[in-house]
C-alpha cells in the first residue's frame, strides 16, 4: 500500500517536473514570484542554476530579505525600475555562485558597487543600464575584487571615463558595451583593456578619431569586433591612422553617418576615391541628362 502511494507521489513529481524548496516557511518554486522577484530556473530545478528577476522594488529595499532565502545556486540577479537609493550592500548574504548582476533603472548608487561585490567573488558579467551616470569615476571600481569579463553600460548619459577607471579590469575584460551614451571622443581609459575582444561605441557622438584618440584603440591588442556608427567620412579621413587601422582590421561594424551619400557605408570598404571623389557622381548625372535628351529627341 505504502509502496503504491510512494510511487504515485514520485511519478507525479516526475510528470509535472516541479521541485519546491521550503525555506523558513516560504516555498521557493520555479517560475513563481517571491515578493517582487520572479524565480527563473535555468534547468527547471530549483536546486540548480537560478536567476532572480526583480522589478519595482520600493525604497525600503526588500532585496536583502529575498537574497537571504538561501537559494542553492543563485547565478544571476537582475533589478529593474526600482528604488535602491539606500542600498549599502547585500548584508549577510551568501552569493558565492553569482555570475551576473544587472541593474536597469534601479537608482542604485555606483559608489556601493564594491561593497556589493564583496559577496560575489565569481561575478563575471556586470550590467548597468539607464542609471543616469555621467562620469565613470576611478573610485567606483578600484576596490572591487572581481574579475569581470563582460561590462555593459549602455543607455547611461556618460561623456567621460576617468583615465584609470577601467584599469582594474584589464586582465580579464573581453566585452565592453558603451552604446547609447554621450561620448564625443574615444575614451582614453580604454587603452588599458588589452584583453578586450568586442567594443561597442555606437550611438554616441563620436564623429572622428584623432591620432591622439587613436592611441586608446591601438592599445586594444585583442580586439576582434568594433562598433561605431557616427563617423563623418569626409575627404582627408583616408590620411588618418584610424582609417588605415580600420581598413587593415576590416571591422565591418564601423560605419559612416555623413556625408549623406556615404551614410551607413562600411568604412573598411571605402577608398580615397569614395571619400574624396565627387566626379563619379557628376559623371552619372551628366550621362542621365544626356540619355534624357536623346529619348526626348527620338520621341520627337
Ligand atoms: C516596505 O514598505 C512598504 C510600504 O511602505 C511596506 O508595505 C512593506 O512591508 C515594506 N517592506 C519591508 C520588507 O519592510
Ligand atoms: C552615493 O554614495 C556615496 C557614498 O556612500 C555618497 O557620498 C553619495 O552621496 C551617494 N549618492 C547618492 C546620489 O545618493
Ligand atoms: C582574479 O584574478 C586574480 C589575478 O589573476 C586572482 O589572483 C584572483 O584570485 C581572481 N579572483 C577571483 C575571484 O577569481
Ligand atoms: C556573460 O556575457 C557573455 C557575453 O555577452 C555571455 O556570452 C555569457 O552568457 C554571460 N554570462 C552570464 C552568466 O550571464
Amino acid at each position: 500500500m505504502w509502496n503504491i502511494k510512494l510511487s504515485l507521489l514520485l511519478s507525479s513529481i516526475f510528470v509535472c517536473g516541479v521541485t519546491i524548496r521550503i525555506v523558513s516557511g516560504i516555498a521557493l518554486q520555479c517560475d513563481e514570484k517571491i515578493d517582487l522577484c520572479k524565480i527563473n530556473c535555468l534547468t527547471g530545478n530549483i536546486d540548480d542554476d537560478v536567476k532572480l528577476e526583480c522589478a519595482d522594488l520600493p525604497k525600503n529595499n526588500s532585496l536583502v530579505h529575498i537574497l537571504q532565502l538561501d537559494f542553492k545556486k543563485l547565478i544571476g540577479l537582475q533589478v529593474q525600475h526600482s528604488d535602491l537609493t539606500d542600498l549599502k550592500h547585500f548584508a549577510h548574504t551568501k552569493l558565492e555562485h553569482l555570475q551576473s548582476l544587472t541593474f536597469i533603472n534601479s537608482k542604485f548608487n555606483l559608489s556601493v558597487l564594491c561593497d556589493i561585490t564583496e559577496s560575489t567573488p565569481y561575478l563575471t558579467n556586470l550590467t548597468i543600464i539607464q542609471e543616469n551616470i555621467q562620469e565613470l569615476k576611478a573610485k567606483y571600481f578600484e576596490k572591487c575584487k572581481v574579475n569581470l569579463t563582460t561590462l555593459l553600460m549602455n543607455e547611461n548619459k556618460m561623456n567621460e571615463i576617468e583615465n584609470d577607471a577601467l584599469e582594474i579590469f584589464s586582465e580579464y575584460l573581453t566585452n565592453l558595451k558603451l552604446r547609447d551614451n554621450k561620448f564625443i571622443q574615444v575614451p582614453q581609459a580604454l587603452q588599458h583593456l588589452r584583453k578586450l575582444q568586442t567594443l561597442d561605441l555606437s550611438n554616441n557622438k563620436i564623429k572622428s578619431v584623432s591620432n591622439q584618440d587613436f592611441l586608446a584603440l591601438n592599445g586594444l591588442k585583442s580586439l576582434q569586433k568594433l562598433e561605431m556608427n557616427e563617423l563623418d567620412c569626409k575627404c582627408g579621413l583616408e590620411k588618418e591612422v584610424f582609417f588605415q587601422w580600420v581598413t587593415n582590421k576590416k571591422f565591418p561594424e564601423v560605419t559612416c553617418a555623413s556625408p549623406k551619400r556615404l551614410q551607413f557605408k562600411k568604412l573598411a570598404h571605402l577608398t580615397k576615391k569614395d571619400l574624396c571623389d565627387n566626379a563619379a557622381q557628376t559623371n552619372a548625372m551628366v550621362s542621365s541628362v544626356v540619355v534624357f535628351f536623346i529619348i526626348v529627341m527620338i520621341l520627337n
